[in-house]
């Protein structure tokens, strides 16, 4: 294994819990918008994370080591 891929996949792995944790966050706020238009803008930002996220996990599994990942 190529330990400093492995860091790195490690560092991005924080990267995307960050992610995840803001994307709690926003739901956190959500039930206390009242305005409809600042709800579609927490939605919005929520849709965003959730592209970041999943950009950061092909990133992660991808630099974590040697070993491609299997297609089924
Ligand atoms: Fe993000």
């Amino acid at each position: 294994m190529n330990n400093e891929n492995f860091a790195l996949a490690s560092e991005i792995a924080k990267l995307l819990a960050d992610e995840a944790e803001a994307i709690e966050g926003y739901y956190a706020i959500m039930p206390k918008i009242m305005d409809k238009a600042d709800q579609d803008i927490l939605k919005e930002i929520i849709s965003d994370e959730k592209n970041h996220a999943m950009l950061l996990e092909k990133m992660m599994l991808k630099y974590d080591s040697n070993i491609a990942m299997a297609a089924d």
